[in-house]
């Protein structure tokens, strides 16, 4: 059936209310009924909502589609993502290959299950450290602040060899990249300073070179492998990437297990890292927090669940809602920590599936398990209906988790 466009649901949707955890039933009626459909975006463009499972993983591994965010026709989350796009230079999450292959290549070792495994003794102690703090601080808290923006800002801080005393400064200049409600201005101005940033922490390392990534790529740089805007990109990829989605999921993951005792309780009372494991694979599932969906631009014609799609048209993956079909993940609104939910596609798939996934793992399994344990009387310091989520944001959340114990 083919609507004008003034009769086409508008993307993204709201969720219902008092309900923060399920993808918005808008999404989750497209999804029984009218699986690959026009949407209409905020500058009243009409991309395609794809949002089957199979179909979606089946398109996460097309090069027929584009992530290349100049292309005409590309379906931006907002103005200030559009304007920026066209003013600074694009990270690999925005190349095709061979570029994007090329780059990322030069990243791909010390991401792997080995090399990241390897952390999980330092990632242990900071999190027993921050939470060591915040049972002698303050009670009331709030956890994002206390615990989930800390601790992945370490780690990657740790990974990359940038200072974490300047979290402030980078923290609050990611956080502008993902909200949907800013000026052009603003995004501007936040990827100029960040831009800045990296470049001056890439020369440092020249001069005094450490064992970090930043000097790999600063190195690089001079060799003539990486140009002198590929290796700050990279930076700031790595440095936003690696801790924004995990500071959400860490966030609302505990605020999802406040509001299901039951599971709670499973991951409180074990040391299994099999059941840690396989509830952080679930919480992932569960919450999807890329909730604006995966943009693309189709280059050819194709066809997705039977619908022609043109070439020139936008394409809009929403993983949210492949992540609670029944048939692939059965009673998908149930959070079951011993689910096997290792097909869920909240880290993407394909090419450009995340680069980050195992270090997200690793932070969650330690963080759920050992906040829930050492703190088993934790709960929330205010009503559900109190609770500022980040509706308004390219990757789902909470701005604050008011806790205490
Ligand atoms: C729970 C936390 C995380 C979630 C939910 C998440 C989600 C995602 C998703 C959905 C994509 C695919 C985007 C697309 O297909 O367009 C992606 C890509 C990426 N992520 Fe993550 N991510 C997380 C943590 C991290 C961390 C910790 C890092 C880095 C240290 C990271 C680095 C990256 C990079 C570099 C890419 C681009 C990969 C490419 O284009 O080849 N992510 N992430």
């Amino acid at each position: 059936m083919t609507l004008s466009t003034d009769m086409l649901p508008d993307f993204p949707m709201p969720r219902e209310a008092g309900c923060p955890f399920a993808p918005p039933r808008e999404m989750m009626r497209l999804h029984a009924e009218d699986p690959v459909s026009k949407v209409r975006l905020w500058d009243g463009s009409t991309p395609w909502l794809v949002t089957r499972y199979e179909d979606q993983r089946a398109l996460f591994g097309d090069q027929r589609l584009s992530v290349d965010t100049t292309r005409d026709g590309f379906p931006y989350h907002t103005e200030a993502f559009r304007d920026t796009t066209s003013t600074t230079p694009p990270s690999f999450l925005n190349m095709d290959d061979p570029d994007h292959a090329r780059i990322r290549r030069m990243v791909t070792g010390p991401f792997t299950v080995k090399r990241i495994e390897s952390l999980r003794p330092a990632i242990q102690r900071m999190t027993d450290d921050l939470i060591d703090a915040m049972l002698a601080g303050p009670n009331p808290v709030d956890l994002v602040e206390a615990l989930a923006l800390p601790l992945p800002s370490l780690v990657i801080c740790e990974m990359l060899g940038v200072p974490y005393e300047d979290h402030d400064f980078f923290q609050s200049k990611s956080k502008v990249s993902l909200r949907r409600d800013v000026t052009s201005e603003e995004a501007r101005a936040a990827a100029g300073a960040l831009f800045a940033y990296l470049g001056e922490q890439l020369d440092k390392k020249l001069a005094e070179p450490a064992d970090d990534l930043l000097t790999d790529f600063a190195v690089r740089m001079r060799d003539g492998d990486l140009s002198r805007l590929e290796a700050t990109m990279l930076g700031q990829l790595l440095l936003g990437a690696g801790h924004e989605t995990t500071a959400n999921m860490i966030a609302l993951g505990t605020l999802a297990f406040l509001e299901h005792p039951d599971q709670l309780a499973i991951v409180r009372d074990t040391d299994d890292p099999k059941v840690l494991a396989s509830a952080a694979e679930e919480m992932l599932r569960y919450l999807t927090i890329v909730h604006t969906g995966q943009r693309r631009l189709a280059l050819e014609d194709l066809e997705i669940g039977g619908q022609l799609v043109r070439a020139g048209e936008g394409v809009i993956i929403a993983a949210a809602t492949g992540n609670w079909q029944d048939d692939v993940f059965p009673d998908p609104d149930r959070l079951d920590v011993h689910r096997d939910a290792r097909r869920h596609m909240a880290f993407g798939f394909g090419i450009h599936q995340c680069l980050g996934q195992q270090l997200a793992r690793l932070e969650l399994q330690v963080v759920y398990g050992t906040l829930l344990r050492r703190v088993p009387t934790l709960r929330l310091a205010t009503g559900l209906d109190k609770i500022p989520f980040k509706d308004d944001g390219i990757v789902y959340g909470v701005y604050e988790l008011p806790v205490t114990w």
